[in-house]
């Protein structure tokens, strides 16, 4: 098993360059089997959840290639083998449950193995089934000793009207893409509008289909007969972007986040200069610098997209645990995204969890010890107290952070962290190491 090891090396400085967006990138492929054409994404961040997704195509009987880097992924869906998604590879990877709607659309039938919860929360999938079922497919949900599975059957999908009673992104990517090649227009009311919603409506466009409003609280499809192949490069990811902004932060550094996209991350900027932060847009990027050392705290409350977004609240948590004054943190989206609150706590950050709610006492001065990553975002807020903590922070399970983002360690250091990886025998992690993800 991996682990990565952190020690205080003072204020982080100069540039460090954002990759592909996780959360973009997944739907994005999964949308290559509504084709038979070749389909080529380009910028493809290099991450387990990517190849778990890769292998997921494959399973559909997709041809599946990439380069050498694994930048550019080429995807050939020329017939689908089985409509049937894999059980070892869906309980891996949750965001599987993406490829439902695709399959559904390109087959008119779909069964994909119950994804299940995870750390941070249940992980229900009722908003996809409600969209399936109002697109006019039957759908069953079976739950058995192994986990149970969802299954669609729907030859021939009618655009209709719905509405989503939780903004649901990953609900949205499935109905977007079923109702692409459904006869007639469909009208998704409070569809989430994350910037990765956006990024797949701009490929599925690219691929022929007819979707307008996406990043509004309406989107409208029109249904076609079929889609065609094409190029795409994905979205800079803005969790990635937004933790090495929160990694200044939190060691008062100087940092140049490059290749990101500040209007994907206002909710953070808002909150940062509200502490004190001082952060101004700098060709290719974002300057955050956080040298003037004194801040202030602030109350964050995590919100559907353009709120503030859930999955940089364990990484923010941890900056204003060194910052000075009481914070209180809510978390709406996920009912059980507190787990990182032992582990900083390990560590002497002064958190206290009340429900959704986390009191945070500020002013910590934290100090290393033997952490768990137990979610990808957690582990990312682990690092970031460990850049600051005195002495050694050893973090174990670090197969979490692989999942979402491609070489946390190697962009640190080379912003001067003292950080490294370092392997307890056996072999490094890998994707065929599966585990439930969120
Ligand atoms: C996506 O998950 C992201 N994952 C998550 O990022 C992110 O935290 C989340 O959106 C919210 O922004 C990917 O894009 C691969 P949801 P998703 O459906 O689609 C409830 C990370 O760290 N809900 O918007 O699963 C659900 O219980 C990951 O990169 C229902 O009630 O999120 C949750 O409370 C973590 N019924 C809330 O909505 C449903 O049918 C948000 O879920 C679906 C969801």
């Amino acid at each position: 098993m991996s682990k990565i090891i952190v020690r205080k090396a003072g204020p982080l400085s100069g540039q460090v360059i954002t990759g592909g967006s996780k959360n973009a990138v997944l739907p994005l492929l999964a949308a290559t089997l509504l084709t038979e054409d070749p389909c080529v994404l380009d910028g493809v961040p290099n991450l387990k959840d990517v190849e778990v997704m890769c292998r997921l195509l494959r399973s559909f009987g997709a041809e599946v290639e990439q380069d050498e880097g694994g930048r550019r992924i080429t995807v050939r869906a020329k017939t689908i083998s089985t409509s049937e998604a894999p059980h070892d590879l869906v309980k891996a990877m949750r965001a599987s449950i993406v490829a439902m709607g695709p399959i559904l659309g390109r087959c008119g039938e779909a069964v994909v193995p119950l994804p299940g919860g995870c750390a941070i929360g249940d992980r229900p999938i009722d908003l996809h089934v409600k969209g399936f079922v109002a697109l006019g497919a039957d759908v069953e949900v079976v739950t058995d000793e192994g986990g149970g599975c969802v299954r669609a059957d729907g030859r021939a999908l009618k655009g209709a009207e719905m509405y989503l009673d939780f903004a649901s992104v990953g609900a949205t990517e499935n109905i977007m893409m079923a109702a692409a090649l459904a006869e007639g227009t469909t009208v998704i009311e409070n569809p989430a509008q994350e910037p990765e919603i956006v990024d797949l409506a701009n490929f599925l466009n690219k691929m022929g289909a007819r979707i307008r409003g996406a990043g509004t609280d309406t989107i409208r499809i029109e249904g076609v007969e079929r889609l065609h192949g094409a190029e795409h490069c994905v979205i800079p990811d803005r969790i990635e972007a937004a933790t090495f902004m929160l990694a200044a932060a939190i060691t008062r550094g100087n940092v140049l986040v490059e290749n990101m996209l500040p209007n994907h991350v206002v909710p953070i900027m808002a909150k940062l200069r509200e502490c004190g932060v001082q952060l101004s847009e700098e060709e290719p990027g974002l300057r955050v610098d956080a040298s003037g050392g004194f801040f202030r705290a602030t109350d964050i409350k995590t919100l559907p997209y353009p709120g503030f977004p859930t999955d940089i609240q364990p990484q923010f948590m941890a900056f204003l645990s060194t910052v000075q004054g009481p914070s209180n943190i809510v978390e709406t989206v996920f009912e059980n995204r507190f787990m990182h609150i032992d582990e900083l706590n390990r560590m002497g950050a002064g958190i206290l969890a009340e429900g959704r709610s986390a009191i945070v006492r500020g002013g910590a001065s934290l100090t290393g010890a033997q952490v768990r990553a137990t979610d990808l975002r957690a582990g990312a807020a682990l690092v970031l107290a460990g850049l600051v903590a005195e002495g050694e922070t050893v973090i174990s399970d670090v197969y979490h952070i692989d999942r979402g983002y491609e070489d946390l360690v190697g962009k640190m250091a080379g912003l001067g962290a003292d950080i490294r990886r370092v392997k307890n025998g056996g072999p490094v992690d890998s994707v065929d190491r599966l585990v439930f993800a969120e």
